[in-house]
């Protein structure tokens, strides 16, 4: 059996998907805890462009859940809303139980949401530790003034935080690499040190923009086994866009589809596999090309 076949047998083995008023699902074993993530009719307009419409969705607190579609369809966009980088034109976003309304980019961290880049965003030029500590600045309590005058207590914090970035690292096996440049790495390492440096802030909520995009099959099979080791060692929901259909299918309990900016279907890996709609937004074109 191979790995991916693997995966999805697990998944269906342990995953039972139940229904939830936001016209969702997710799965049994969350249903006592408030969800990780609930939107609703969450929406952005560019210009005449509603770039997203009346997205509604629940993710559950241990969820791994998929928002697929074809290019432009809006994923990233709600990426941005989730993170507060665009401002909602309309709608709700409550991140375990609290209402993000009027929060920054900061605030939302702090809340609980981390996230990875299409394209790759990391201090280039700083070490691979050094971007790690930033995601872990966020958590850190000691004062300026303990800081300056070099305080016994600023001496236990960095040693604290240099042994937790270690520890990070170590989940994707990257502590050899800690005093790298992080320009230099490889582009599948650059795309885990982001995901490490995601990690570092202690999110409920870990968002994946693309996260196999540009790796080789091995390097994808390693990321998927390792979001699902992420998933299974912190306890937190992980939402992943992709293309890389094998990935999706294989570890994402729940999918969103999206296309032109609106939820087209929702449902089990299985139940979207078969669903007209997203066939007709990802292989209409061929199809009717093929018919003609
Ligand atoms: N800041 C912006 N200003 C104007 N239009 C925008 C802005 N950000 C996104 N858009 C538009 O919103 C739509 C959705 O873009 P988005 O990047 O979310 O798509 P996507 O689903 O992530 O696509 P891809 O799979 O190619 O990454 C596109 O038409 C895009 O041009
Ligand atoms: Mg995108």
């Amino acid at each position: 059996m191979s790995k991916f076949s693997e995966f999805a047998e697990a998944r269906r083995k342990n995953t039972k998907m139940v229904p939830v008023p936001s016209v969702s699902i997710m799965p049994e074993r969350d249903l006592g805890s408030s969800p990780a993530l609930e939107c609703l009719h969450l929406g952005i307009d560019f210009g005449g462009l509603k770039a997203v419409d009346d997205f509604n969705i629940t993710v559950g607190k241990t969820e791994i859940c998929g928002l697929i579609g074809p290019n432009g369809a809006g994923k990233t966009t709600v990426f941005n809303l989730l993170t507060k980088v665009y401002a909602p034109t309309r709608g709700t976003i409550m991140v375990d139980g609290h209402d993000t309304a009027g929060m920054n980019p900061a605030r939302v961290n702090q809340l609980g949401v981390a996230r990875t880049f299409q394209n790759i965003r990391l201090f280039n030029s700083m070490t691979v530790e050094e971007n790690v500590a930033v995601g872990l600045h966020n958590q850190r309590h000691c004062g300026m003034a303990t800081s300056i005058l070099r305080l016994p207590h600023h001496w236990k914090s960095e040693r604290y935080y240099h042994e937790r970035a270690l520890e990070l690292l170590d989940i994707f096996d990257m502590t050899g690499l800690a005093s790298n440049e992080a320009g230099s790495l490889p582009y599948g390492a650059q795309r885990r040190l982001e995901i490490v440096r995601a990690l570092a802030t202690n999110p409920k909520l870990l968002l994946l923009d693309e996260p196999a995009a540009g790796m080789n099959p091995s390097e994808t099979a390693e990321l998927m086994e390792n979001i699902v080791k992420i998933r299974d060692q912190f306890h937190i929901a992980i939402m992943l866009i992709e293309h890389d259909m094998n990935l999706v299918m294989n570890i994402c309990e729940g999918i969103c589809v999206l296309n032109f900016g609106k939820i087209i279907a929702k449902g089990t890996p299985e139940e979207i596999q078969r669903n007209d709609a997203v066939i007709e937004a990802y292989l209409g074109k061929q199809k009717k090309e093929v018919e003609a």
